[in-house]
Protein backbone atom coordinates (compact mmCIF):
# COMPACT_ATOMS: atom_id res chain seq x y z
CA UNK A 1 0.00 0.00 0.00
CA UNK A 2 1.75 3.10 -1.31
CA UNK A 3 1.92 6.10 1.07
CA UNK A 4 -0.36 8.10 -1.41
CA UNK A 5 -2.85 5.91 -1.76
CA UNK A 6 -3.42 5.63 1.83
CA UNK A 7 -3.68 9.17 2.46
CA UNK A 8 -5.96 9.52 -0.79
CA UNK A 9 -8.23 6.82 0.77
CA UNK A 10 -8.15 8.95 4.49
CA UNK A 11 -8.72 12.11 2.89
CA UNK A 12 -5.33 13.00 4.95
CA UNK A 13 -3.92 14.93 1.99
CA UNK A 14 -3.44 17.73 4.46
CA UNK A 15 -1.62 15.98 6.76
CA UNK A 16 0.46 14.22 4.41
CA UNK A 17 4.30 15.87 5.39
CA UNK A 18 3.60 15.54 8.61
CA UNK A 19 2.65 11.28 8.19
CA UNK A 20 4.98 10.47 5.65
CA UNK A 21 8.43 10.12 7.55
CA UNK A 22 9.42 5.79 8.29
CA UNK A 23 6.09 4.92 6.88
CA UNK A 24 7.61 2.76 4.28
CA UNK A 25 9.14 1.55 7.48
CA UNK A 26 6.12 0.85 9.37
CA UNK A 27 4.80 -1.12 6.37
CA UNK A 28 7.39 -4.00 6.07
CA UNK A 29 6.84 -4.41 9.72
CA UNK A 30 3.03 -4.27 9.98
CA UNK A 31 2.50 -7.46 12.12
CA UNK A 32 -0.67 -9.74 11.20
CA UNK A 33 -3.32 -10.11 10.82
CA UNK A 34 -3.20 -7.42 13.56
CA UNK A 35 -1.02 -5.18 15.88
CA UNK A 36 -1.56 -6.73 19.19
CA UNK A 37 -2.97 -3.40 20.94
CA UNK A 38 -5.97 -3.42 17.73
CA UNK A 39 -7.04 -6.72 19.02
CA UNK A 40 -9.91 -6.74 21.47
CA UNK A 41 -8.04 -8.13 24.41
CA UNK A 42 -4.73 -6.01 23.67
CA UNK A 43 -7.38 -3.56 23.89
CA UNK A 44 -8.84 -3.95 27.23
CA UNK A 45 -5.74 -5.51 28.76
CA UNK A 46 -3.97 -1.74 27.91
CA UNK A 47 -6.59 0.30 28.85
CA UNK A 48 -7.19 -1.21 32.03
CA UNK A 49 -3.30 -1.04 33.03
CA UNK A 50 -3.73 2.45 32.04
CA UNK A 51 -6.40 3.04 34.59
CA UNK A 52 -8.99 3.91 32.07
CA UNK A 53 -12.45 3.89 33.11
CA UNK A 54 -15.52 1.25 31.67
CA UNK A 55 -17.24 3.95 29.39
CA UNK A 56 -14.09 5.03 28.08
CA UNK A 57 -13.43 1.36 27.30
CA UNK A 58 -16.44 1.10 26.09
CA UNK A 59 -15.75 4.24 23.69
CA UNK A 60 -12.30 2.64 23.15
CA UNK A 61 -13.66 -0.93 21.96
CA UNK A 62 -16.10 0.88 19.73
CA UNK A 63 -13.51 2.68 17.91
CA UNK A 64 -11.23 -0.27 17.54
CA UNK A 65 -13.78 -2.22 15.77
CA UNK A 66 -13.96 0.56 12.76
CA UNK A 67 -10.31 0.76 12.67
CA UNK A 68 -9.82 -3.22 11.80
CA UNK A 69 -12.45 -3.32 8.88
CA UNK A 70 -10.14 -0.92 7.38
CA UNK A 71 -7.30 -1.94 6.29
CA UNK A 72 -5.73 1.82 5.72
CA UNK A 73 -6.66 2.64 9.37
CA UNK A 74 -5.01 -0.49 10.58
CA UNK A 75 -1.58 0.67 8.96
CA UNK A 76 -2.02 4.61 10.05
CA UNK A 77 -2.39 3.06 13.64
CA UNK A 78 0.49 0.95 13.23
CA UNK A 79 2.36 3.70 11.81
CA UNK A 80 1.89 6.02 14.54
CA UNK A 81 2.66 3.66 17.14
CA UNK A 82 6.06 3.56 15.46
CA UNK A 83 6.24 6.92 14.85
CA UNK A 84 5.88 7.70 18.68
CA UNK A 85 7.61 5.08 20.78
CA UNK A 86 10.12 3.90 17.96
CA UNK A 87 11.17 6.87 15.97
CA UNK A 88 12.05 9.31 18.61
CA UNK A 89 13.72 11.27 16.74
CA UNK A 90 10.37 11.63 15.14
CA UNK A 91 8.78 15.85 16.28
CA UNK A 92 5.49 15.86 14.11
CA UNK A 93 3.00 14.51 16.92
CA UNK A 94 1.15 17.35 17.12
CA UNK A 95 0.34 17.98 13.44
CA UNK A 96 -1.49 14.46 13.16
CA UNK A 97 -4.88 15.10 11.99
CA UNK A 98 -7.95 14.91 13.19
CA UNK A 99 -9.91 11.95 11.96
CA UNK A 100 -13.15 13.21 12.86
CA UNK A 101 -14.18 12.34 9.06
CA UNK A 102 -14.05 8.80 9.21
CA UNK A 103 -14.46 8.09 13.09
CA UNK A 104 -17.61 10.88 13.85
CA UNK A 105 -17.53 11.87 17.32
CA UNK A 106 -14.88 9.81 19.13
CA UNK A 107 -12.37 10.32 16.99
CA UNK A 108 -9.62 10.77 19.50
CA UNK A 109 -10.37 7.39 20.63
CA UNK A 110 -7.55 6.77 17.39
CA UNK A 111 -4.92 8.57 19.60
CA UNK A 112 -5.72 6.81 22.87
CA UNK A 113 -5.52 3.27 21.47
CA UNK A 114 -2.20 4.54 20.27
CA UNK A 115 -1.24 5.58 23.53
CA UNK A 116 -2.58 3.10 25.19
CA UNK A 117 0.30 0.81 23.09
CA UNK A 118 3.17 2.36 25.31
CA UNK A 119 2.10 -0.71 28.18
CA UNK A 120 3.94 -3.73 27.11
CA UNK A 121 6.79 -1.76 25.93
CA UNK A 122 6.90 -0.26 29.58
CA UNK A 123 6.31 -3.77 31.35
CA UNK A 124 8.96 -5.19 28.84
CA UNK A 125 11.49 -2.41 29.99
CA UNK A 126 10.72 -2.70 33.73
CA UNK A 127 11.41 -6.19 34.12
CA UNK A 128 14.69 -5.77 32.23
CA UNK A 129 15.28 -3.38 34.89
CA UNK A 130 13.61 -5.32 37.68
CA UNK A 131 10.59 -2.81 38.61
CA UNK A 132 8.13 -3.74 40.10
CA UNK A 133 4.78 -4.43 38.61
CA UNK A 134 2.79 -2.14 40.46
CA UNK A 135 5.31 0.82 39.79
CA UNK A 136 4.69 -0.59 36.52
CA UNK A 137 1.04 -0.33 36.19
CA UNK A 138 0.91 3.05 38.43
CA UNK A 139 3.17 4.88 35.99
CA UNK A 140 1.57 3.55 33.06
CA UNK A 141 -1.89 5.63 34.40
CA UNK A 142 -0.67 8.28 33.02
CA UNK A 143 -2.46 8.00 30.35
CA UNK A 144 -5.47 8.38 32.09
CA UNK A 145 -4.61 11.86 33.79
CA UNK A 146 -3.99 12.58 30.02
CA UNK A 147 -7.42 10.98 29.01
CA UNK A 148 -8.66 13.25 31.91
CA UNK A 149 -7.10 16.64 30.36
CA UNK A 150 -8.52 15.55 26.93
CA UNK A 151 -12.25 15.08 28.51
CA UNK A 152 -11.38 18.48 30.42
CA UNK A 153 -10.37 19.93 26.96
CA UNK A 154 -13.24 18.57 24.71
CA UNK A 155 -15.75 16.50 26.86
CA UNK A 156 -14.63 13.48 24.86
CA UNK A 157 -12.63 10.28 24.47
CA UNK A 158 -8.85 11.26 23.81
CA UNK A 159 -5.33 12.09 24.53
CA UNK A 160 -4.04 15.64 24.27
CA UNK A 161 -1.39 15.68 20.89
CA UNK A 162 0.94 18.62 22.75
CA UNK A 163 1.05 15.75 25.81
CA UNK A 164 2.36 12.43 23.54
CA UNK A 165 6.09 13.56 23.43
CA UNK A 166 5.91 12.78 27.22
CA UNK A 167 5.00 8.89 26.62
CA UNK A 168 8.18 8.49 25.28
CA UNK A 169 10.15 8.85 28.89
CA UNK A 170 7.97 5.71 29.84
CA UNK A 171 9.93 2.59 27.40
CA UNK A 172 12.57 4.40 27.65
CA UNK A 173 12.65 3.32 31.88
CA UNK A 174 13.75 6.90 32.52
CA UNK A 175 9.96 8.04 34.02
CA UNK A 176 8.35 6.66 37.28
CA UNK A 177 5.77 6.94 38.94
CA UNK A 178 5.86 6.63 42.64
CA UNK A 179 2.82 7.21 44.73
CA UNK A 180 1.50 10.50 43.73
CA UNK A 181 4.32 12.27 41.61
CA UNK A 182 6.74 10.68 39.03
CA UNK A 183 10.58 11.21 38.58
CA UNK A 184 13.09 10.97 36.76
CA UNK A 185 16.77 11.40 36.80
CA UNK A 186 18.41 14.53 35.10
CA UNK A 187 20.65 17.02 35.09
CA UNK A 188 19.81 20.05 38.08
CA UNK A 189 19.33 23.13 35.68
CA UNK A 190 17.71 25.31 38.70
CA UNK A 191 20.05 28.96 39.08
CA UNK A 192 20.78 28.15 42.40
CA UNK A 193 23.84 27.01 44.51
CA UNK A 194 23.03 25.54 47.57
CA UNK A 195 25.22 25.29 50.87
CA UNK A 196 24.87 23.16 53.92
CA UNK A 197 26.29 24.11 56.93
CA UNK A 198 28.30 21.18 58.63
CA UNK A 199 27.55 21.39 61.73
CA UNK A 200 24.06 23.01 62.28
CA UNK A 201 22.46 21.90 58.94
CA UNK A 202 21.32 25.35 58.16
CA UNK A 203 20.55 24.92 53.96
CA UNK A 204 21.28 27.80 52.00
CA UNK A 205 20.70 28.81 48.72
CA UNK A 206 22.68 31.30 46.63
CA UNK A 207 21.71 32.94 43.38
CA UNK A 208 23.97 31.87 40.41
CA UNK A 209 25.79 34.23 38.82
CA UNK A 210 24.49 37.09 36.39
CA UNK A 211 20.61 36.59 36.69
CA UNK A 212 18.72 39.79 36.25
CA UNK A 213 15.96 39.93 39.35
CA UNK A 214 12.57 42.16 39.57
CA UNK A 215 12.41 44.26 42.79
CA UNK A 216 10.58 41.86 44.44
CA UNK A 217 13.27 38.72 43.56
CA UNK A 218 11.41 37.15 40.89
CA UNK A 219 12.48 36.52 37.87
CA UNK A 220 9.19 37.77 35.58
CA UNK A 221 11.46 39.92 32.67
CA UNK A 222 10.93 43.27 35.22
CA UNK A 223 15.07 43.72 35.88
CA UNK A 224 15.90 45.96 38.51
CA UNK A 225 18.81 44.73 40.10
CA UNK A 226 21.58 41.73 39.15
CA UNK A 227 22.65 38.83 40.91
CA UNK A 228 26.95 38.10 41.30
CA UNK A 229 28.09 34.67 42.67
CA UNK A 230 31.64 35.08 43.50
CA UNK A 231 33.51 31.59 44.19
CA UNK A 232 37.30 31.55 45.87
CA UNK A 233 38.87 28.23 46.83
CA UNK A 234 37.87 29.07 50.57
CA UNK A 235 34.64 31.47 50.33
CA UNK A 236 31.67 31.99 48.59
CA UNK A 237 29.83 35.57 48.21
CA UNK A 238 26.17 35.64 46.69
CA UNK A 239 23.16 36.83 46.92
CA UNK A 240 20.41 34.98 49.30
CA UNK A 241 17.13 32.85 48.21
CA UNK A 242 14.98 32.99 50.97
CA UNK A 243 13.27 29.61 50.79
CA UNK A 244 9.90 31.55 50.47
CA UNK A 245 10.53 31.64 46.98
CA UNK A 246 12.29 34.76 46.44
CA UNK A 247 15.92 36.51 45.62
CA UNK A 248 17.53 38.75 48.01
CA UNK A 249 19.79 41.65 47.61
CA UNK A 250 22.08 41.47 49.94
CA UNK A 251 25.48 39.97 49.92
CA UNK A 252 26.23 37.30 52.36
CA UNK A 253 29.43 35.22 52.46
CA UNK A 254 30.23 31.57 53.91
CA UNK A 255 33.36 30.27 54.98
CA UNK A 256 33.79 26.72 53.21
CA UNK A 257 35.51 25.52 56.25
CA UNK A 258 31.75 25.08 57.25
CA UNK A 259 30.01 24.78 54.39
CA UNK A 260 29.52 22.33 51.39
CA UNK A 261 28.11 22.88 48.14
CA UNK A 262 25.33 19.98 48.27
CA UNK A 263 23.53 21.17 44.87
CA UNK A 264 24.50 23.20 42.01
CA UNK A 265 23.97 22.78 38.24
CA UNK A 266 24.59 20.26 36.66
CA UNK A 267 24.31 17.63 39.68
CA UNK A 268 21.95 14.79 38.93
CA UNK A 269 18.96 15.36 40.54
CA UNK A 270 15.62 13.39 40.82
CA UNK A 271 13.04 15.60 38.84
CA UNK A 272 9.71 15.63 39.69
CA UNK A 273 6.51 15.69 37.66
CA UNK A 274 3.00 16.13 39.08
CA UNK A 275 0.54 14.25 37.03
CA UNK A 276 -3.07 15.81 36.79
CA UNK A 277 -5.77 14.74 39.40
CA UNK A 278 -5.59 16.58 42.24
CA UNK A 279 -5.31 15.09 45.87
CA UNK A 280 -2.18 16.39 46.34
CA UNK A 281 -1.94 16.22 50.55
CA UNK A 282 0.64 16.63 52.81
CA UNK A 283 1.02 12.96 53.38
CA UNK A 284 0.43 11.64 49.87
CA UNK A 285 3.40 14.22 48.83
CA UNK A 286 5.87 12.72 51.37
CA UNK A 287 4.86 9.36 50.82
CA UNK A 288 5.99 9.79 47.28
CA UNK A 289 8.97 11.89 47.90
CA UNK A 290 10.13 9.07 50.48
CA UNK A 291 9.44 6.64 47.70
CA UNK A 292 11.21 8.23 45.12
CA UNK A 293 14.34 8.53 47.59
CA UNK A 294 14.23 4.95 47.94
CA UNK A 295 13.78 3.73 44.36
CA UNK A 296 16.94 5.74 42.54
CA UNK A 297 19.07 4.62 45.19
CA UNK A 298 18.12 0.99 44.76
CA UNK A 299 17.70 1.11 40.33
CA UNK A 300 20.03 3.32 40.11
CA UNK A 301 22.80 3.37 42.66
CA UNK A 302 25.81 4.33 40.12
CA UNK A 303 23.76 7.81 39.67
CA UNK A 304 23.64 9.76 43.31
CA UNK A 305 21.40 12.29 43.88
CA UNK A 306 20.94 14.39 46.39
CA UNK A 307 17.78 16.21 45.80
CA UNK A 308 14.69 16.28 44.66
CA UNK A 309 14.01 19.34 42.64
CA UNK A 310 10.63 20.52 40.25
CA UNK A 311 10.02 23.75 38.54
CA UNK A 312 6.14 24.03 37.76
CA UNK A 313 3.25 27.12 38.25
CA UNK A 314 2.69 24.08 41.40
CA UNK A 315 5.59 26.22 42.95
CA UNK A 316 4.22 29.66 42.11
CA UNK A 317 4.47 31.50 44.89
CA UNK A 318 1.38 33.90 43.84
CA UNK A 319 -0.94 30.56 44.76
CA UNK A 320 -0.44 32.14 48.86
CA UNK A 321 -2.68 34.91 47.65
CA UNK A 322 -5.37 33.22 45.36
CA UNK A 323 -8.12 31.02 47.38
CA UNK A 324 -8.52 27.36 46.59
CA UNK A 325 -11.13 25.10 47.43
CA UNK A 326 -8.16 22.95 49.70
CA UNK A 327 -4.26 24.83 50.95
CA UNK A 328 -2.70 20.80 49.65
CA UNK A 329 -0.62 23.28 47.38
CA UNK A 330 0.13 25.91 49.43
CA UNK A 331 1.06 23.62 52.27
CA UNK A 332 3.22 21.49 50.10
CA UNK A 333 5.13 25.04 49.54
CA UNK A 334 6.14 25.75 52.85
CA UNK A 335 7.57 21.85 53.07
CA UNK A 336 10.13 22.87 50.31
CA UNK A 337 12.77 25.54 49.51
CA UNK A 338 10.89 27.58 46.59
CA UNK A 339 13.37 29.43 44.33
CA UNK A 340 12.94 31.23 41.46
CA UNK A 341 12.68 30.45 37.77
CA UNK A 342 12.43 32.44 34.59
CA UNK A 343 8.96 33.42 34.05
CA UNK A 344 7.05 34.43 30.81
CA UNK A 345 3.83 35.37 32.46
CA UNK A 346 2.28 31.85 30.73
CA UNK A 347 4.05 29.70 32.79
CA UNK A 348 1.70 26.00 33.55
CA UNK A 349 -1.51 27.81 32.39
CA UNK A 350 -2.68 25.54 29.80
CA UNK A 351 -2.48 22.65 32.45
CA UNK A 352 -5.17 24.72 34.25
CA UNK A 353 -7.39 25.69 31.59
CA UNK A 354 -6.11 23.54 28.41
CA UNK A 355 -5.79 26.60 26.27
CA UNK A 356 -2.94 27.86 24.82
CA UNK A 357 -2.50 31.10 25.10
CA UNK A 358 -5.48 31.80 27.73
CA UNK A 359 -7.55 34.85 27.69
CA UNK A 360 -9.10 35.03 31.17
CA UNK A 361 -12.30 36.66 30.02
CA UNK A 362 -13.04 33.62 28.08
CA UNK A 363 -11.41 30.63 29.97
CA UNK A 364 -13.31 27.76 31.72
CA UNK A 365 -14.04 28.60 35.01
CA UNK A 366 -15.50 24.48 36.03
CA UNK A 367 -13.27 23.93 38.83
CA UNK A 368 -12.52 26.48 41.90
CA UNK A 369 -8.36 26.19 40.73
CA UNK A 370 -9.76 27.91 36.94
CA UNK A 371 -12.30 30.83 38.73
CA UNK A 372 -9.52 31.29 41.44
CA UNK A 373 -6.79 31.91 38.65
CA UNK A 374 -8.57 33.49 35.55
CA UNK A 375 -10.05 36.42 38.50
CA UNK A 376 -6.65 36.30 39.29
CA UNK A 377 -5.15 37.35 35.90
CA UNK A 378 -8.12 39.58 34.68
CA UNK A 379 -7.06 41.52 37.57
CA UNK A 380 -3.91 42.24 35.82
CA UNK A 381 -1.53 40.50 37.82
CA UNK A 382 1.51 38.83 36.07
CA UNK A 383 1.46 34.93 36.53
CA UNK A 384 4.45 33.30 37.00
CA UNK A 385 6.17 30.03 37.61
CA UNK A 386 8.32 28.58 40.47
CA UNK A 387 11.41 26.31 41.79
CA UNK A 388 11.62 24.06 44.05
CA UNK A 389 14.46 21.63 45.83
CA UNK A 390 14.17 19.22 48.92
CA UNK A 391 17.51 17.56 49.95
CA UNK A 392 16.75 13.96 50.72
CA UNK A 393 18.95 13.74 54.14
CA UNK A 394 15.96 16.37 54.90
CA UNK A 395 12.98 13.16 54.38
CA UNK A 396 12.85 12.96 58.02
CA UNK A 397 11.83 16.59 58.96
CA UNK A 398 9.10 16.54 55.99
CA UNK A 399 5.90 17.87 58.02
CA UNK A 400 7.72 20.51 59.80
CA UNK A 401 8.58 23.31 57.53
CA UNK A 402 12.13 22.84 57.92
CA UNK A 403 13.62 25.43 55.53
CA UNK A 404 11.54 27.82 56.54
CA UNK A 405 11.93 27.54 60.65
CA UNK A 406 15.97 27.71 59.62
CA UNK A 407 15.50 30.81 57.61
CA UNK A 408 13.43 32.10 60.62
CA UNK A 409 16.53 31.32 63.18
CA UNK A 410 19.29 32.48 60.43
CA UNK A 411 17.32 35.82 60.32
CA UNK A 412 16.96 36.38 64.18
CA UNK A 413 20.70 34.84 65.09
CA UNK A 414 22.96 35.70 61.71
CA UNK A 415 24.93 32.81 60.34
CA UNK A 416 26.50 30.54 62.57
C1 LIG B 1 -2.30 20.77 40.99
C2 LIG B 1 -3.37 19.81 41.29
C3 LIG B 1 -2.69 18.50 41.52
C4 LIG B 1 -4.24 20.27 42.46
O1 LIG B 1 -3.99 19.57 43.62
P1 LIG B 1 -4.92 19.84 44.87
O2 LIG B 1 -4.78 21.26 45.30
O3 LIG B 1 -4.64 18.80 45.88
O4 LIG B 1 -6.31 19.63 44.22
P2 LIG B 1 -7.69 19.36 44.86
O5 LIG B 1 -7.96 17.92 44.68
O6 LIG B 1 -7.81 19.94 46.25
O7 LIG B 1 -8.58 20.24 43.87
C5 LIG B 1 -8.55 21.66 43.91
C6 LIG B 1 -9.43 22.17 42.78
O8 LIG B 1 -8.68 22.04 41.57
C7 LIG B 1 -9.48 21.36 40.61
N1 LIG B 1 -8.59 20.59 39.72
C8 LIG B 1 -7.95 19.44 40.00
N2 LIG B 1 -7.25 19.06 38.95
C9 LIG B 1 -7.44 19.97 37.99
C10 LIG B 1 -6.97 20.13 36.69
N3 LIG B 1 -6.14 19.23 36.15
N4 LIG B 1 -7.34 21.20 36.00
C11 LIG B 1 -8.17 22.12 36.52
N5 LIG B 1 -8.67 22.04 37.76
C12 LIG B 1 -8.30 20.98 38.48
C13 LIG B 1 -10.35 20.44 41.42
O9 LIG B 1 -11.51 20.08 40.67
C14 LIG B 1 -10.70 21.35 42.58
O10 LIG B 1 -11.71 22.25 42.17
P3 LIG B 1 -13.20 22.19 42.84
O11 LIG B 1 -12.98 22.67 44.24
O12 LIG B 1 -13.99 23.12 42.01
O13 LIG B 1 -13.63 20.77 42.77
C15 LIG B 1 -4.31 19.74 40.15
O14 LIG B 1 -4.58 21.05 39.80
C16 LIG B 1 -3.76 19.02 38.98
O15 LIG B 1 -3.89 17.83 38.91
N6 LIG B 1 -3.17 19.77 38.00
C17 LIG B 1 -2.72 19.25 36.76
C18 LIG B 1 -1.32 18.74 36.82
C19 LIG B 1 -0.29 19.82 36.69
O16 LIG B 1 -0.60 20.98 36.51
N7 LIG B 1 0.96 19.39 36.80
C20 LIG B 1 2.08 20.27 36.72
C21 LIG B 1 2.49 20.48 35.34
S1 LIG B 1 3.86 21.64 35.27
Amino acid sequence: MSFERAINHLELAAAAEALRPYWDTSLSSRPRPLPAFLTKEGLAHNARICGLDADTMHTLEAIRQRIVEDEHLIQLAWHCHNLLFSHTDYESLRQWPSLDHRLGEHHGAFYLIVAGSMVPLVAEKHQQLGVDTQITQATCKQIASFAGNYKRMTGGVGIPLRQLFWLRHYPAGRLFRLGRMEYMIKSFAGPVRVYRHRHTDQTVALCEDGLSFNAAGFMDGQDTWRSALELEPNRVRGQLISPQGFAQQHTMELDLADWDCVLQPGDSVIDMHIPAGGGMQLEKCRDSMTAAASFFGQMFPETPVQAIVCSSWIFNTQLEAIPLSSDNLVQFQRELYLFPVTSRGDDGLWFIFFQDPVDPKTAPRHTSLQRAVADFLAQGNQWRGGGMFFLLDHLQHFGLQYYRQQSAALNRDGLA
